[in-house]
């Protein structure tokens, strides 16, 4: 069934090759002054911090660089607001992966704000104003070029918060898969992962229906397939290509229209051991997410993974539910293995003395425990989670 559903994406994507090229145009919509955020060099490698610098010499630019992965308040966001209202910025334009994107909405709506910015972040005061934001995109995983969402870490509070607003949907974002043959194999299959874990975090709900079931076993396939070859062949357009599209569907709700909201649990879950031990966000999902299936499988849930077994696996539709429901777990575990990506906690670097303070710190921040989740997980369910991943 589709239940009731508003959708909105105002986000303009711009796809394609060599479609940087119209930058200049677009820009000039929103004003002079340009905040060009970008990370820790990837860009100047790649030549397209050479090549935006040129296409935008008639413009006002001023830097900021050296955003991190798991992007910090302080001191990118706070460094950023600060240069916005020092320089009369019109426009913010992001050059890099969802880490820079990230960073730059939360400087959009803090460089509009005269508190602390955290406020906004957290959740404790409502923002009412943001910069428009343009993106160059060069990492396909997160989605976050087309939803109005952005992830925030505050090192100083082990504090990572995902924080969605309207006002912080990108008015455009440019997707040129060029940009991406760059990407590293460890960041093609962690971004990867994390799109797979976008869809499946929206196929685990109730109600769902035929048809957006459809859609996500395709984003599934995609993925999975696509991910292989660009592993292999990293410059192989037509897989960079579908990558970086299905990507983009990840987060701004338009593969679950009508269906219900499972509350995300394996992003909260992975949010804390990011915010403890800054790991690679698509990493700590592959590793949570056959432990969190095995833990959601009950009578309630097996018809879900049933789904996943006949349409995206191909498994014997003569295995019981439960068989075939361990099997898609198994399969899971086995392509995450395949692309790369270590399956213990451990191997990245996080403590198991840390488990019973990030379950606590999960539900206060986000609270898994509220009835109204696809499967509700208390604090046992979140340390026998945790403790299984490491
Ligand atoms: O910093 P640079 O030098 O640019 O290097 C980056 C970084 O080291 C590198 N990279 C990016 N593009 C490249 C490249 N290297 C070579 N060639 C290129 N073309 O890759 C590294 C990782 O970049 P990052 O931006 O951190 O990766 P990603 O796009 O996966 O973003 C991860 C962040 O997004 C948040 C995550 O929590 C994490 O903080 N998320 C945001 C969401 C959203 N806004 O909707 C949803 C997601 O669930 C996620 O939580
Ligand atoms: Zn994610």
């Amino acid at each position: 069934m589709i239940d009731n559903f508003i959708y909105s994406t105002p986000t303009e994507l711009i796809f394609g090759k060599d479609v940087v090229n119209g930058l200049p145009e677009v820009m000039k919509r929103f004003g002079k002054n340009v905040l060009m955020t970008y990370g820790g060099g990837s860009i100047k490698k790649s030549g397209l911090y050479d090549k935006v610098i040129e296409l935008l010499k008639d413009f006002t630019i001023i830097e900021l660089s050296g955003i991190e992965p798991n992007p910090k308040y302080d001191p990118s966001v706070i460094t950023g607001a600060k240069l916005c209202k020092e320089n009369d910025i019109d426009v913010i334009l992001s050059v890099g992966g969802g880490s820079v994107l990230d960073c730059s909405k939360a400087i959009s709506v803090c460089a509009k704000y005269d508190g602390e910015g955290w406020d906004l972040i957290s959740g404790k005061v409502k923002a009412e104003a943001a910069l428009p934001i343009v993106d160059i995109l060069t990492l396909a995983a997160t989605g976050s070029e087309y939803d109005c969402g952005c992830v925030i870490s505050y090192t100083a509070i082990n504090d990572k918060r995902g924080y969605m607003d309207p006002l912080m949907f990108p008015a455009v974002s440019f997707l040129d898969p060029q940009y991406t043959f760059s990407v590293s194999k460890w960041q093609t299959a962690c971004g990867t992962a994390d799109a797979i874990n976008h869809v499946l975090e929206q196929f685990f709900s109730s109600p769902h229906s035929l048809f957006n079931d459809g859609i996500m076993v395709s984003a599934l396939r995609s993925l999975m397939v696509n991910v292989k070859i660009a592993l292999d062949d990293p410059t192989n357009y037509a897989a960079r290509s579908e990558l970086m599209y299905v990507c983009s569907w990840g987060c701004n709700g338009i593969l679950a229209n009508g269906a219900g909201y499972s509350g995300w649990p394996m992003h909260s879950i992975e949010h804390a051991l990011s915010a403890y031990f800054d790991i690679t966000h698509g990493a700590g999902l592959a590793i949570i997410t056959p432990r969190w299936m095995k833990k959601i499988l009950s009578e309630k849930t097996v018809e879900r993974f049933v789904v996943l077994g006949k349409e995206l696996f191909g498994l014997d539709a003569s295995l019981s539910d439960f068989e075939m429901a361990n099997k898609v777990i198994d399969e899971f575990y086995a392509f995450f293995e395949s692309i790369g990506i270590p399956m213990h906690l451990s191997e990245l670097g996080v403590k198991a003395d840390k488990i019973e303070e990030m379950a606590d710190h999960i539900l206060a921040n986000d609270n898994t425990n509220e009835p109204w989740m696809y499967v509700p997980l208390n604090k046992e369910a979140l340390i026998d989670i945790l403790t299984a991943s490491m």
